[in-house]
């Protein structure tokens, strides 16, 4: 009797023993839930190359919030993340959509709480018809960053994109946009009224672009690099209407000028980033209005800048830290304003002068920028030595790069002073 009482007693104990190791997969409450796993599986072959989806196993109670390229609310244990960028084989060797495909939008719909999806580099060429992004603005009322660049989506998505009015980042670049194709496209986007990160950097857009953001006032990033835009921005207004941008991005277009023929100039008193890198500036063409008060940073590198640069253009940008001319072909600053040679700008921490034709006398038109901490000037024309003495004004430099120059007694080639 006290034997069987007994063996009972061990029975119930490995019993309990065995669920706590096993874990209770009926009662867990951690796991992700059951609908958005099974919608998981059902995206699972379209985003699988290579088997790179390989923990998205069919395992009834197996914890999605674990699988690979998922993120989960660890209070709520619901989908707030799904990265599924590059995961479909993107050939891009020639202008042909390789393995252009259509996307059904509305396998997204369970992620109720979803916060960021990328689906980047995946040749997306569109939605399947009436499942387009639109179907998703109800439910998926969080999502705020959206990355579709590098597929090849045209301005034909721009009506169904305009519907996710909970965008706050919205990644467009390296597609087919070309802002003319459908009327009115680029302005649908100004329903998105807190879209704060606009990047269409890569894609075939023109001068025309810049009005059609005329409506977009939440903007504080705007990229535009590698475009169509060219010669003078005749619709720079439109820019101009964008009052809170900090940061623009226009390099590697062919820009001329940021003023337009009836003489609008660039007026964006927020902004702190101007990236014209890449563009057709010339020296006699580059002059900043006042209107960029709060520019700090302005890139100008390979452009058309040559001979003896006039820096009274950049006189306005009085708080200026960080300048690059790199790989332009200036030989020299002048500065009409004072008869003397001096950049001016007391503010400047970074001078970036890489690749160009100056020689040793730049150090002397460099005198008043006692506030530069870095100073590179790699690849000059910079010959035989180098007066210490023209040196002694950059109390607060940190940093010197002099390589690929042809300087003999030298007292420092590059590095920390
Ligand atoms: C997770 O969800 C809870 C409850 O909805 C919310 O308060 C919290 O901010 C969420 N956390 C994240 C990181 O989204
Ligand atoms: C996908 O995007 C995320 C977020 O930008 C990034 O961290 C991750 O490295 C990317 N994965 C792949 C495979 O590109
Ligand atoms: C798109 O996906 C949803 C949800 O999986 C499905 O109900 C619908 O039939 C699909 N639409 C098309 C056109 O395949
Ligand atoms: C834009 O994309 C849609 C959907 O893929 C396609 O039907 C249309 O032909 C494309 N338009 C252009 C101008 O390429
Ligand atoms: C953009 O703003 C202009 C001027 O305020 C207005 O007339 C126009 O309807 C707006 N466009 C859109 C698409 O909201
Ligand atoms: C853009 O600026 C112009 C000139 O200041 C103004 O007339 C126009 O209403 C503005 N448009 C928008 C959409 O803010
Ligand atoms: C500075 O800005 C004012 C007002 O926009 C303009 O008239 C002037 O030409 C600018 N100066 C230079 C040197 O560009
Ligand atoms: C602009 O560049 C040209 C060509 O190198 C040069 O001859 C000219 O002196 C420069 N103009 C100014 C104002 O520096
Ligand atoms: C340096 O270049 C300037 C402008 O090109 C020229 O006037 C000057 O003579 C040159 N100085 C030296 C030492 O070569």
């Amino acid at each position: 009797m006290m034997m069987m009482e007994w063996k009972w007693l061990r029975f119930i104990r490995m019993a309990v023993m065995l669920l706590v190791l096993e874990g209770c997969r009926w009662c867990t409450t951690d796991a992700c839930l059951e609908h958005e796993r099974i919608a998981l599986l059902h995206l699972k072959p379209f985003f699988n190359y290579q088997n790179q989806l390989q923990s998205w196993v069919e395992v009834k109670g197996s914890d999605c919030c674990k699988w690979e390229r998922v993120e989960c609310n660890t209070t709520t244990s619901r989908l707030i993340q799904l990265s599924l960028n590059s995961s479909r084989w993107f050939y891009t060797t020639d202008n042909r959509n390789l393995n252009a495909w259509y996307l059904n939008t509305s396998m997204f719909l369970p992620f109720e709480e979803l916060k960021s999806l990328y689906l980047s580099g995946n040749a997306i060429s569109g939605n399947l018809e009436n499942e387009g992004f639109g179907k998703l603005s109800s439910t998926l009322s969080n999502l705020e960053i959206l990355d579709l660049s590098y597929n090849y989506l045209n301005d034909s998505i721009l009506l169904s994109l305009s519907e996710l009015s909970s965008l706050r980042y919205l990644d467009l670049s390296s597609n087919k946009f070309e802002g003319s194709g459908h009327q009115r496209g680029f302005q649908l986007l100004s329903r998105l009224n807190n879209l704060e990160t606009l990047d269409l950097s890569g894609n075939s857009l023109k001068n025309n672009i810049l009005f059609h953001m005329r409506n977009l006032s939440s903007l504080k990033t705007l990229r535009l690099g590698g475009n169509e835009l060219k010669g003078r921005l005749d619709h720079i207004q439109g820019l101009n209407n964008l009052t809170n941008l900090k940061y623009l991005d226009l390099s590697w277009n062919r820009i001329e000028s940021i003023s337009n023929k009836d003489g609008t100039q660039l007026r964006l008193t927020n902004l702190e980033e101007l990236d014209l890198s890449g563009n057709l500036f010339r020296n006699n063409t580059i002059s900043f209005p006042q209107g960029l008060s709060s520019l700090k940073s302005l890139t100008l590198s390979n452009n058309d800048l040559q001979g003896s640069l006039d820096t009274k253009g950049l006189s306005n940008l009085t708080n200026l830290k960080k300048l690059n001319l790199g790989g332009d072909q200036i030989e020299s600053f002048q500065s009409f304003k004072d008869g003397g040679r001096k950049l001016e700008l007391t503010h400047l921490e970074e001078l970036n002068l890489a690749g160009n034709h100056f020689n040793t006398s730049v150090f002397a038109s460099l005198k008043k920028l006692s506030n530069l901490k870095s100073l590179s000037i790699w690849d000059n024309g910079l010959k035989g030595s180098i007066d210490m003495k023209d040196l002694e004004t950059f109390i607060n430099l940190r940093e010197l790069d002099m390589k690929g120059n042809e300087l003999k007694d030298l007292v420092i080639h590059q590095g920390i002073i």
